[in-house]
């Protein structure tokens, strides 16, 4: 039975949108949790692997204090995270080890819709809300440009309605948010989608190989998500430009078709989505009996 310092603790953002899409990832490399009454802890019931649900900004700080060994979280939180620790003359102790393709989103500047914006010169001695000062700070500071920055936690868009600013800096997902308070995106300052972090402490070599391997399982199930298994039957002949029509593969097998010497059958995982246009493509170039079927896992 192993002990709570064996154990491998990943932090997931309690409440928001990244909440399900990472306990749903975390469940498609196998496992399984039982989440505590309070719902802010998830234990590991099949390996010693537990979450830890927290507020999205606290993520980067428990991964780089090794409270937690691994984290999903955005982008954006993590940069702003590691300019507020650099601007303290502190380094952020962890890695990014994967993007994971969710949770896409930007972080912007944003206007009333009637106030003109012709290029970061415009922001000179406005007033910005923001609760993300870091990049915020960094982006005037690259463009010469002196501005007050104003801190919101929360609600920022409503900064420019109640007369606190002149723009805001904030996250821009589906631009719902904007659009209800009268504003429009003018420029924008970081692409973000969720990525998985590490912390730069040493592990035990025990809990290193589990990470290993959580990591490895992490790694097949985001090339699957992705992947297509794809068989056709070919001319002999074609397989040389079928074989460059196929998205992104090594060798594919190629097996003869019974009491047809001119003809084989093609078998192959594309490791980029298969379209429509490339079954037309592969048809055109003399495929038939072209079938996709969907990758369930994947160990390299
Ligand atoms: C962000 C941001 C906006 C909203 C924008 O908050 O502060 O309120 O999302 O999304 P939309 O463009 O789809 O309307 P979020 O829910 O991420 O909460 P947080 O910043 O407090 O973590
Ligand atoms: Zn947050």
């Amino acid at each position: 039975m192993a002990n709570k310092e064996q154990r491998i603790r990943v932090a997931v953002q309690k409440n928001g949108r990244l909440t399900d899409h990472s306990i749903d990832l975390l469940e498609r490399c196998g496992l399984k949790f039982t989440r505590s009454k309070d719902r802010l802890f998830c234990f590991g019931e099949n390996m010693p692997i537990d979450l830890l649900l927290v507020r999205d900004d606290d993520i980067p700080g428990l991964v780089s204090d090794d409270v937690c060994d691994l984290g999903i979280v955005g982008q954006n939180v993590v940069e702003e995270k590691r300019l507020q620790r650099e601007a303290e003359g502190r380094d952020a102790l962890f890695d990014k080890v994967y993007d994971l393709n969710f949770g896409h989103c930007r972080l912007s500047l944003a206007a009333p819709e009637e106030r003109p914006f012709e290029g970061p010169e415009s922001l000179e001695g406005v007033r910005i809300a923001t609760s993300y000062v870091g990049v915020l700070r960094d982006y005037l500071d690259r463009n010469n440009i002196t501005a007050d920055i104003e801190y919101f936690s929360g609600a920022v868009e409503i900064a420019p309605r109640l007369g606190k600013a002149d723009y805001i800096c904030d996250l821009v997902s589906t631009g719902g948010t904007l659009k209800a308070n009268g504003l429009r995106e003018v420029a924008t300052l970081l692409e973000s989608e969720a990525i998985i972090i590490q912390t730069r402490a040493p592990l035990a070599a025990d809990k290193q190989a589990l990470v290993d391997k959580i990591l490895q399982r992490l790694d097949g199930v985001l090339q699957v998500r992705e992947s297509k298994y794809i068989m056709l039957h070919a001319p002999r002949s074609a397989l040389n430009e079928i074989r460059d029509l196929l998205p992104g593969t090594e060798a594919p097998t190629v097996v003869p078709l019974d009491g047809a010497d001119d003809r084989v059958a093609v078998h192959a995982v594309c490791r980029e989505n298969v379209f429509w246009e490339t079954l037309e493509n592969l048809k055109a170039a003399g495929a038939s009996s072209l079938l996709v079927l969907p990758v369930e896992k994947m160990l390299a």
